[in-house]
């Protein structure tokens, strides 16, 4: 199960994501905006990033006007590692080496096309291990330092 939130600036572009998640029979829950109407996006960032903390989904996919805002509301939470993507290489590598659980989208920033190859390969990409996996306990170390 996928988890997937926006806010106005970045529902147009979750919309196109859920055709294309329909498309590839892949399940998804839509944690909102349902409208374009104007609203906060850390608000979507924490129904999200909450709903892969706790497991009920694998990992989410969040949409604002740059991705910028998103994705650092969506860092916050503890357990997420949230990667703005724009290009294909990273949103692979982030799946790779860090080993992201969110990867956050402009709305406004790139086109639908190239989101939907970046969501593809983000969800099609597993974490390699061995030496990032220490990297990743280290990340989680700085979290844990309150
Ligand atoms: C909303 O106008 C806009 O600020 C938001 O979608 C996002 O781009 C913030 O980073």
């Amino acid at each position: 199960m996928i988890a997937l939130g926006s806010d106005h600036g970045g529902f147009a572009l979750k919309q196109e994501i859920k055709k294309f998640l329909d498309s590839r029979g892949i399940e998804y829950k839509d944690f909102g905006t349902y409208t374009e109407e104007s609203c906060d996006y850390p608000q979507y960032a924490k129904l999200v990033c909450d709903a892969v903390v706790s497991g009920e989904c694998e990992k989410g996919v969040l949409c604002c006007g740059t991705g910028i805002g998103i994705s650092i509301a969506a860092n916050k939470v503890k357990g997420i590692r949230a990667a703005l993507c724009s290009d294909y290489f990273s949103a692979k590598y982030t799946r790779l080496h860090n080993d992201a659980n969110v990867i956050c989208m402009g709305g406004r920033t790139i086109g639908p096309g190239l989101a939907l190859e970046l969501v593809d390969v983000f969800l099609s990409t597993p974490f390699e291990g061995g030496r990032h996996q220490r990297r990743i306990d280290q990340i989680t170390e700085l979290e844990n330092r309150g």
